[in-house]
């Protein structure tokens, strides 16, 4: 169908809707996240290719072994859950690989019965519609501020924000040496270099990095990689420097 003929169909389809719903059809039209997935642009490809390259570098599960903390953190969930990074995995990927039986939305709640339960899933990324949807639609203009991402894992916030706004610098701060490798191929590759940096570090360290960033993401950075006492006493920290830079 081409633009006219579709644009006709629109109209006709509003016309025969009942008048009362009419009000709730069109604000839902202008509201909704439904449509997103038709407004894929040059971005979303390189965003998916970048996903496309860390699949390639890391297991399904997207965790290293390293990762022992976390891990456990998983296992002692009330209900059986797995870690599904949602940046690497959307929703019509999770079902490919069920079908192809890699993965599953489900777990058996007795053993040898057909009873099932649905999986828990976690993601220790943000996804490539929600990354849209914060620099779109949650942040401010970004032009000439910077950003600093606490515990940058696979460096999806930077990429995001290379992309979709015109933040001066991205900074990601993250523990884990294997995953800053990572974030620098990823940077190397896509010549993301001169806006985007990464360090290794604990955020602990970075005070004066802090203090220069005009927004700072936290995603989740502390529940799953610390102890419940030392979570407490980096958000704290967080916070304050925060606190400290908007009262100076
Ligand atoms: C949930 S992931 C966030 C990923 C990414 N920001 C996103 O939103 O897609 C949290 C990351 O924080 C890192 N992390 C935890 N504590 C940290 C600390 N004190 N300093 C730096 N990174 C930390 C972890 O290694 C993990 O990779």
């Amino acid at each position: 169908m081409d633009f006219r003929s579709a644009r006709k169909a629109v109209l006709q389809l509003l016309e025969t809707t009942a008048p009362a719903d009419v009000p709730a059809l069109l604000h839902w039209m202008r509201t909704t996240r439904d449509f997103d997935e038709f407004t894929q642009d040059n971005n979303d490809i390189i965003l998916k290719s970048i996903a496309t390259d860390l699949r390639d570098c890391l297991p399904i599960e997207a965790m290293l072994c390293s990762e022992h903390l976390a891990l456990q953190k998983i296992r002692q969930q009330p209900e059986p859950t797995v870690h599904i990074d949602a940046f690497l995995y959307d929703e019509d990927f999770i079902d490919t690989l069920c079908e192809e039986g890699k993965m599953s939305r489900n777990y058996c709640t007795v053993c040898g019965s057909h009873q099932t339960a649905p999986l828990g899933f976690i993601s220790h990324s943000f996804s490539l519609m929600e990354l849209k949807f914060i620099y779109h639609h949650v942040l401010p203009d970004l032009s000439g501020k910077v950003l600093v991402d606490v515990g940058s894992r696979l460096g999806t916030v930077l990429y995001g924000g290379y992309l979709y706004s015109s933040a001066v610098q991205l900074c990601g701060v993250e523990l884990s040496g294997e995953f800053c490798q990572l974030q620098e191929m990823i940077i190397k590759k896509y010549q993301f270099g001169d806006r985007i940096k990464v360090l290794h570090a604990d955020i602990c360290t970075q005070s004066s990095l802090l203090q220069t960033a005009d927004i700072i993401v936290m995603n989740n950075v502390f529940e799953y990689f610390l102890p419940e006492s030392q979570q407490a006493r980096q958000g704290f920290l967080c916070v304050a420097l925060v606190v400290l830079e908007l009262t100076l």
